[in-house]
């Protein structure tokens, strides 16, 4: 049997848009990690469109599967386990990876571990950097979701509230689009923010009343979307009007935009500290690439001492290193799965 460090695990992510394996070694160290991204599928759509998106899984599954295990430059035998993405995700998308990574399992006589994709994200700050010192708080903003977790471990996390409309990485998809920046949005906006003014467009801060921990985002892109396109029935002619799209009133209201998601996120997090008392934050989720989160998260951690995990930017939107890295522990912690493991869309925990 090989020591932990050098235990190696297959893992297997497609609950999304992204056909993704890599091979973990010890949980932390990522010996290969190929990602496929179906964006070109999806954008003249705006947004996934989950019978596509199982169908390029099957396309691309095999070919991933082989890139990772060449990158890695390892054989069957020297895999000791096979972790994947079981919930929460598009149906038809989970199922693809399920299906490989069983097949695999029985073919290969390996054991076989169901990942959850919400606690994985929060697992991806440990991959290739210092281990997470828990407790810690993890905010977890994605495209499908937005929450905040007590996290005692990497396999024990407690939901400390969540999005009631929109999850945030969403609202950065929907905001690009009214911009007539293109998709996926996230990494546009950013990029735009940073040539404009944050206070040039006054834009609301939503569920702040009381001690809440949950999010809203809806109300934020209503508000994009009245102030470029114009109020309808509004008294005035100004704000029945919108504004005309330029370069800068574009930079303006992206910058404006991100001033709001962050801020919101910034006080959830520091309340979630607060409630819970843990000294480290971890960020987790596509949006966690986010250049304004990440600089306000470290002036926070800076100014309170804490802890702060960031994950490299690979490791932060959808990847399965994370779900090897999850996969390890769960198996540590004598947690596997028989080859009737089962698919889940939707889960609250
Ligand atoms: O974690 P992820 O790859 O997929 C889900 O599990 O949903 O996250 C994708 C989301 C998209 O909505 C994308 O627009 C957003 O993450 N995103 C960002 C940035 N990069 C990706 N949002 C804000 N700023 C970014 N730099
Ligand atoms: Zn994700």
């Amino acid at each position: 049997m090989n020591p932990p460090s050098e235990i190696r695990v297959l893992g297997i992510e497609s609950s999304c848009d992204e056909t993704a394996c890599a091979v973990v070694a010890g949980g932390q160290t990522v010996l290969a990690q190929v990602v496929a991204s179906q964006i070109d599928v999806h954008r003249r759509f705006g947004g996934v469109v989950p019978e596509l998106a199982s169908r390029a899984h099957i396309e691309a599954m095999n070919t991933v599967l082989e890139d990772t295990l060449c990158q890695a430059d390892l054989g069957r035998e020297e895999i000791d386990a096979i972790a994947v993405t079981h919930e929460p995700g598009l149906i038809g998308s989970l199922l693809v990876g399920l299906m490989a990574a069983k097949t695999l399992a029985w073919v290969w006589d390996k054991p076989l571990v169901g990942v959850n994709h919400i606690a994985a994200h929060a697992y991806a700050a440990n991959l290739d950097a210092e281990p997470v010192v828990y407790p810690a708080v993890a905010l977890i903003a994605s495209g499908g979701h937005t929450a905040l977790y007590q996290c005692k471990s990497p396999t024990e996390m407690d939901l400390l509230g969540s999005t009631i409309d929109d999850a945030a990485g969403e609202a950065y998809d929907k905001v690009s689009s009214i911009l007539g920046l293109g998709y996926p949005g996230g990494p546009v906006v950013d990029r735009t923010a940073g040539e404009g003014d944050p206070s040039a467009v006054d834009l609301p801060r939503s569920l702040l009343k009381g001690q809440s921990l949950d999010f809203s985002f809806s109300g934020l892109k209503t508000a994009v979307l009245y102030h470029v396109q114009g109020v309808p029935g509004a008294r005035s002619d100004s704000d029945r009007a919108g504004v005309e799209l330029t370069p800068q009133t574009v930079a303006d209201i992206a910058a404006s935009f991100q001033q709001a998601v962050v801020d919101t996120l910034m006080i959830k997090i520091r309340r979630a500290l607060q409630a819970t008392g843990a000294g480290s934050v971890i960020l987790g989720g596509g949006v966690a690439a986010n250049g304004g989160l990440r600089r306000a998260a470290a002036q926070l951690a800076e100014k309170q001492g804490l802890r702060l995990y960031r994950p490299a930017m690979a490791y932060c939107t959808d990847n399965a290193a994370m779900i090897a890295g999850l996969g390890f522990h769960l198996l540590q912690a004598g947690k596997s799965d028989d080859l009737d493991l089962s698919a889940t869309a939707t889960v609250r925990r």
